[in-house]
């Protein structure tokens, strides 16, 4: 039998390029000055902790999210889990939550003694289906917890509907989503408080472990602010058991350098989200979502495909770094095998299909090319 001919055209050698799954040397380089003079300023100052730097950062972070208040703290798990404390949920408790998601939303709820009750996510978006809600809430359910994944806003105006009706909190798992809007509102502003992430490969990435909950509610603002310093407002004086949940000051520093830099890197993303949808536009693979009122910030590009495994190998090959979030789901982990979970077909059948492409700011015009050009080739053939 004579071999099908297949049009799409092959990967020419010459074409090659190394494209990382992420370059974050590229963008230090950048902004090498800038950065290595706040840290300076820091060592100078020996504000280690806290600080002055901090402070700062957390001025113009609640003003970037277009909120009263912001309180930094040294990680995005820690900032959900003080952000679910100040919303009053504690053992015995349900929280309700995205079966699609990072492990550690599942984990901040677990601190708290209460228990993840996960929703399946909506086909089109990747983020929790609000048309679950109803059927997942209990007399025990005492928040919601929305994931923006990917950096695409959850349908906020369906879940607070929800959430308002059952008198729930809405706490936003904002990690991945650093100046997405929603119906032109930046997230983190959406419910009751927002918590973010600054892990480095974030869209706003410290250099080192870093968080922070946005909120205009006064006082879970300060409850957050006491319980991430051991309980404490006044030194020495300790008014309940807290953490130390503190951001460092070279964090800070970090932090308030990048951030004048965020709204720029963010179109740069938006841009080359754009540029992929352009050059994708008919090959044999599932876009990702793209609508006016969530707009995305696109901290991972996620597309999928019927056959990840050759997908990966061929992208492996032509130099493309690529990466999978998440292979396993949370409620298939050994972490949470104690739990009984019923099955979330949306997510699992994602799970199995989805493979995130390189995307940061500084991707030039030829390795989005290239990045293109070698997927089309795998998809298509
Ligand atoms: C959706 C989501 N939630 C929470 C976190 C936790 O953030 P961190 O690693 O800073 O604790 C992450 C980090 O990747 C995340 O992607």
């Amino acid at each position: 039998m004579q071999e099908q001919t297949v049009s799409t055209p092959s990967v020419p050698s010459q074409t090659r390029i190394d494209v990382p799954f992420l370059d974050l040397k590229g963008q230090y380089v950048q902004i090498k000055d800038e950065v290595n003079a706040a840290i300076q300023k820091v060592l100078d100052s020996c504000a280690f902790v806290l600080g002055p730097s901090v402070k700062e950062f957390e001025e113009n972070y609640a003003k970037f999210c277009g909120v009263k208040h912001c309180v930094a703290v040294d990680t995005g798990t820690s900032a959900l889990h003080l952000a679910l404390l100040a919303a009053g949920v504690g053992p015995g408790d349900e929280v309700i939550t995205a079966a699609n998601t990072f492990i550690a939303t599942c984990e901040a709820i677990s601190y708290c003694g209460a228990t993840p009750v996960l929703v399946d996510a909506d086909a089109s978006s990747y983020t929790l289906d609000p048309s679950l809600l109803e059927a997942a809430i209990t007399q025990k359910t005492k928040a919601i917890v929305p994931v923006h994944l990917y950096g695409r806003p959850a349908d906020m105006d369906a879940i607070n509907a929800v959430a308002r009706a059952h008198k729930l909190a809405v706490i936003e798992d904002a990690c991945q989503a650093h100046g997405a809007t929603y119906k032109g509102k930046r997230t983190g502003s959406l419910g009751l408080a927002g918590c973010f992430s600054f892990y480095p490969g974030k869209n706003l990435g410290a250099y080192g472990e870093g968080g922070a909950i946005v909120t205009n509610d006064d006082a879970v603002a300060e409850d957050m602010r006491r319980r991430r310093d051991h309980g404490s407002m006044q030194k020495y004086h300790h008014d309940v058991i807290g953490y130390n949940y503190r951001l460092e000051g070279i964090q800070g520093a970090v932090l308030n350098v990048k951030l004048k830099h965020l709204p720029k890197w963010n179109e740069l993303r938006q841009a080359h989200a754009n540029r992929y949808r352009e050059l994708l536009a008919d090959a044999n693979l599932v876009l990702p979502p793209n609508d006016d009122d969530a707009q995305s910030v696109y901290h991972l590009y996620v597309v999928q495909v019927d056959d990840r495994s050759r997908f990966q190998e061929d992208m492996r090959e032509e130099g493309v770094g690529t990466l999978i979030h998440y292979p396993i789901p949370v409620h298939k982990q050994k972490a949470y095998a104690d739990l009984t979970w019923p099955s979330f077909p949306v997510t699992e059948r994602l799970a199995g299909r989805i493979v995130s492409l390189p995307m940061f700011p500084e991707l030039t015009d030829a390795q989005i090319k290239h990045v293109a050009n070698v997927a089309r080739h795998s998809v298509d053939l």
